[in-house]
């Protein structure tokens, strides 16, 4: 049996810990494996390069992927599935390990559908794929907008200053919630819920009035201004919208209101670079293990997925279908120590 590898979309800590789930498991099982480059791109170009166990030896703590990613989409860019066909049958793949996001993962249904049988992993560190309970890659962002929330504490508290975080998560505010809720943010402004700019500046009045000398405000890339309409730039490849901005909104809305001081950090890609934490090295790697597993069997049509602690195959078609947004509860719960 000979097994195909890719990864496609935004990258995410942990994708080389997949790969090499992947490609452990399969060659034990008495597979062979290539992984074909830049996402993909490299299935409808031929770029492809054979994987055995010592191409992946010391990737595990690497962030990235070792082999490569894009945006590019065989149904948008190409002519659907003829624009692999060629290469899936010289190079003779008979099941795809595809390592995506939600855009990744639907153009990976239509794949499946058109012949090529796949087994998707899903990774964000959006954390919005629906049908699994964790993504790989969240942990990781996570942890490094919490770290980077310590640090802006300090400063901001040194020059008795309102700071903006703004950090990434499409349209859900996932990373926002939780990491807000680590660092102990004063206010944190996600999609799922609606804010007041009046109010929250009344409260960060409060806490100033009261003694208190910085705050620290978190705000999802995907929340709509205060007048509405979200900050979009223009659409990537797979047609998602590019987020970015609303911190500075934000920032000189809330300076205006409260007669502080307001700065803005804006995380961007640091949150996706780098190694990732245990948690992630671990949850990619059991689930690069288990799409080997599943297509040593012949399965396809499935996505990997996390029920609890164990890692189950979900069917790949419902759990792309929709956008899973933040449970808002977790945001409720962070809301008690808000200012
Ligand atoms: O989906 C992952 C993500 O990092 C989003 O949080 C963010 O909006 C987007 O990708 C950024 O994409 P790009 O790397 O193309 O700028």
């Amino acid at each position: 049996m000979r097994i195909g590898v890719m990864t496609a979309g935004g990258d995410c800590p942990g994708m080389n810990a997949a790969i090499r789930g992947v490609v452990a498991r399969s060659t034990a099982g008495g597979a062979t494996v290539v992984g074909f480059e830049d996402g993909w791109e490299g299935l409808m170009r031929g770029r492809y390069r054979p994987l055995d166990r010592n191409d992946v030896r010391g990737i595990l703590v690497r962030g990235g992927t070792i082999l490569g990613t894009s945006r590019v989409d065989p149904y948008v860019h190409g002519d659907g599935y003829e624009s692999i066909r060629e290469t899936v049958e010289r190079v003779g793949i008979d099941r795809l390990v595809v390592i995506g996001g939600d855009g990744t993962l639907r153009t990976a249904v239509r794949i499946d559908d058109d012949g090529l049988g796949v087994i998707g992993v899903p990774k964000t560190i959006d954390n919005d794929i629906g049908g699994t309970d964790v993504s790989f890659g969240f942990n990781t962002a996570v942890q490094i907008v919490t770290d980077a929330i310590d640090r802006l504490t300090t400063t901001a508290e040194a020059h008795n200053r309102v700071m903006v975080v703004e950090v990434m998560g499409r349209t859900t505010g996932w990373i926002a919630t939780y990491a807000g809720m680590a660092g102990g943010a004063e206010a944190i402004l996600v999609p799922e819920s609606e804010y007041d700019i009046q109010d929250l500046a009344a409260r960060l009045r409060r806490r100033h009035q009261s003694g208190h000398t910085y705050s620290i405000v978190v705000v999802a890339e995907g929340v709509p201004a205060p007048e509405g309409g979200s900050r979009i730039s223009g659409v990537d490849a797979f047609g998602f919208d590019r987020l970015g901005g609303i911190g500075e909104t934000i920032a000189a809305r809330l300076e205006t209101l409260t007669g502080f001081e307001a700065r803005t950090m804006a995380l961007g890609h640091l949150q996706r670079g780098g190694t990732p934490t245990a948690f992630d090295r671990i949850l990619a790697t059991r689930l690069g293990v288990g799409a080997a597993e599943m297509a040593l069997e012949g399965r396809s049509g499935i996505m990997m997925a996390v029920s609890g602690d164990e890692i189950v195959p979900v069917d790949l078609r419902r759990a792309c279908a929709d956008v899973r947004g933040l449970d808002v509860s977790r945001h409720r719960e962070a809301a008690w120590f808000f200012a």
